[in-house]
């Protein structure tokens, strides 16, 4: 039997979650080279009105949705007569989410991405996940219900997306190691006490992705590819014992499987998001699409080294928190959405991201010594509530004071 995903005469309907953001243009921008293979059914942006009708009109979009409710009558308004549909509000993202569809995007950035994935989940979509955080505070239940429902969650991550190609079927039961690279961020130079005291213009001038704020500043802090590793725990059914990370500063290897009989598979690309999105947007087809080559011969050499704890220790705050599991990886990721926010609200310094994402889980394991793994999205929205509270509680005692 031909199902939809091997019909490659058929035009592809995508809906893209996080539309006007960073994933959502390079979604954009593929979809504009390829328009004749694609339609665009469901598009969502959080607040961005004017970004999400220009990008209705240029995809010629059937939904728009906001989901700031606040700006449903804006929003209505600037569409009108256009016969896109205007809606707004956690319902009608939803409703996007749902819409049966070949392939939804899901690239809105923070836990706000977690009751979409999850519905469309739950319909039995195809997803191509940039979210992380929705697996990192709900991987068990996500994956779960995945397998329940017929879903299938394709990995966009840059390096999650390497590694789905580099184990091309293979069970990770097979494999020795599991390698995420990262780029090392901007502060891979810099001494430790430069780091604590930098920047948000610093953090935020990444030196190989251009992506949205909340991950450049996690990539900058190494918090990103500890989110990454525990994503990859669950996406891949992969032991912890059997992750690790290298930090490669030219990004042009995303991530490697070693296996057993001594090969190495390596998942390769130019840092360029375009290149998951469009392996995801035609999966198990391969589209051809207009960006620069890799040219190996012109890189002339590339380099490899291990992480930096000391520097860098939000990267050993996740890696705890996926051994511990439970509700540790959900409590992570509140206090470190908490941090970053505090930190590019001049709140908080770049240092204090790690103290108050530490302080938090402490303060976290000590109301709740039994660490219960969530099972309903209510538990996980009440794990995050509550370390966000804590979080928030502890900002006053982290200074905004640079720290010597
Ligand atoms: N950028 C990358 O290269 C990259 C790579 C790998 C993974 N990721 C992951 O992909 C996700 C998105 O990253 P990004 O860099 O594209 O972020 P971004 O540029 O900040 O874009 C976020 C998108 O989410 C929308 N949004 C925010 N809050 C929302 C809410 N409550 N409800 C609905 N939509 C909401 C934003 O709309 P407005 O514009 O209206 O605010 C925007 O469209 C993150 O989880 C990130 O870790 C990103």
């Amino acid at each position: 039997m031909v199902t939809s995903k091997e019909n490659v005469t058929a035009r592809r309907k995508v809906s893209v979650l996080g539309a006007t953001g960073s994933i959502g243009s390079s979604v954009r921008s593929v979809i504009l080279q390829k328009r004749a293979e694609f339609e665009v059914e469901s598009l969502v942006a959080g607040s961005n009105v004017d970004a999400l009708v220009s990008i209705a009109h240029e995809l010629n979009a059937k939904y728009a949705v906001i989901a700031d409710e606040t700006l449903y009558q804006v929003l209505k308004l600037k569409l009108e007569g256009t016969g896109i549909e205007a809606a707004a509000g956690l319902n009608a993202v939803i409703e996007a989410a749902i819409r049966p569809v070949d392939i939804v995007v899901s690239a809105i950035t923070g836990i706000a991405g977690l009751h979409p994935t999850y519905a469309a989940v739950l319909a039995g979509q195809t997803i191509a996940l940039a979210n992380k955080e929705a697996l990192v505070c709900a991987g068990t239940m996500l994956m779960g219900a995945a397998k329940k429902a017929g879903a299938t969650i394709l990995p966009l991550d840059s390096e999650h997306n390497a590694l789905f190609q580099a184990l091309n079927g293979n069970s990770t039961k097979l494999i020795e190691k599991m390698v995420l690279t990262a780029s090392g961020g901007p502060f891979m130079n810099w001494d430790i006490t430069q780091i604590q005291n930098a920047t948000k213009e610093q953090a935020l001038a990444h030196p190989n992705w251009n992506m949205g704020q909340k991950v450049t500043v996690d990539s900058a802090s190494f918090m990103n590819k500890g989110l990454e590793l525990i994503e990859a725990h669950y996406l891949f059914d992969v032991s912890p014992f059997k992750l690790d990370v290298l930090v490669h500063p030219q990004s042009i290897i995303h991530g490697l499987i070693f296996y057993g009989d001594g090969s190495v598979v390596a998942g390769m690309a130019l840092p360029d998001m375009r290149v998951p999105v469009a392996h995801c947007l035609a999966w198990p087809q391969r589209l051809s699409i207009d960006l620069p080559r890799l040219n190996l011969a012109s890189l002339g050499s590339i380099s490899f080294l291990e992480p930096d704890y000391t520097r860098f220790p939000c990267l050993k705050l996740a890696q705890n928190a996926l051994f511990a599991g439970g509700a540790m990886p959900t409590v992570l990721n509140g206090a470190n959405e908490i941090a970053v926010e505090a930190f590019l609200k001049g709140v908080i310094s770049f240092g204090n991201i790690a103290v108050l994402v530490e302080n938090t889980l402490n303060a976290y394991q000590c109301l709740n010594s039994n660490n219960l793994t969530p099972v309903t999205l209510e538990d996980v929205d009440s794990i995050n509530l509550i370390s966000k509270e804590l979080a928030q509680t502890g900002l006053s005692k982290v200074s905004s004071r640079a720290i010597h």
